[in-house]
């Protein structure tokens, strides 16, 4: 059985797609051990409690430096016991510890299809305004293992979503989420908890 902790900074959309993906077989072999978000007033919080899952706050306001929350963080996720975190809308730049800690067991759901509109500065809405003021026809959404870079990590799933002429920003995200995210971040767990994701020569070999 995987067990996974969940980390967030937001709605949870992602988090509600794991929760139901788990529940109605979806994704199998998987247990959400918890839920961890660094804003208190993530709505997330509230879908991890109504679905009966452990959910804590580590929120960087409570701490007198970066390096004393990194050491909470960390300290909340080991308390967990997790075989995988997962990054579903997570604003927070993960510690180098956890990194090392969690060496290809942090996977992440990026709104572009990685290497296009990503790094520093691309996320949330400003990844599809990036996209939109390109001009790109085809934008989507991608599952990798977290490294020590930003969204650079192995590429585990992506899938594609065509832009439409007339999209916004608003509108691009929301049929990305609906069309890709919510369903490659459950698929890429559900093949990590059944074994069938191997990182090699910093390439992801998937044996379905
Ligand atoms: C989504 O676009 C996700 O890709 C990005 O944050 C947005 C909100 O995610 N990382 P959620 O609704 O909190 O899962």
């Amino acid at each position: 059985m995987l067990k996974i902790v969940v980390c967030v900074s937001g709605g949870g959309t992602n988090l509600q797609a794991i929760i139901d993906a788990v529940n109605s077989g979806t994704i199998t072999n998987t247990e959400i051990a918890g839920v961890i978000s660094n804003n208190r007033n993530a709505f997330a919080l509230e879908r991890a409690k109504q679905a009966g899952i452990p959910a804590v706050c580590v929120s960087p306001k409570d701490y007198i430096n970066r390096d004393l929350f990194n050491e909470a963080l960390l300290k909340t996720v080991n308390e967990m016991k997790p075989d995988l975190v997962v990054l579903a809308g997570f604003l927070v730049t993960i510690p180098v510890e956890m990194i090392k800690a969690y060496e290809n067991r942090i996977i992440n759901i990026h709104p572009s299809l990685i290497p296009s509109f990503c790094g520093v500065g691309y996320y949330g809405l400003k990844v599809h305004e990036g996209a939109l003021e390109r001009g790109v026809k085809i934008s989507g959404a991608t599952v990798h293992f977290v490294d020590d870079g930003t969204d650079t990590g192995p590429i585990i799933l992506q899938k594609a979503v065509e832009v439409r002429r007339d999209d916004t920003p608003k509108a691009l995200q929301q049929r990305i989420m609906e069309e890709a995210e919510w369903k490659i971040l459950p698929h890429a767990i559900d093949m990590i908890a059944n074994g069938k994701v191997q990182v090699k020569n910093g390439k992801v070999v998937i044996t379905e």
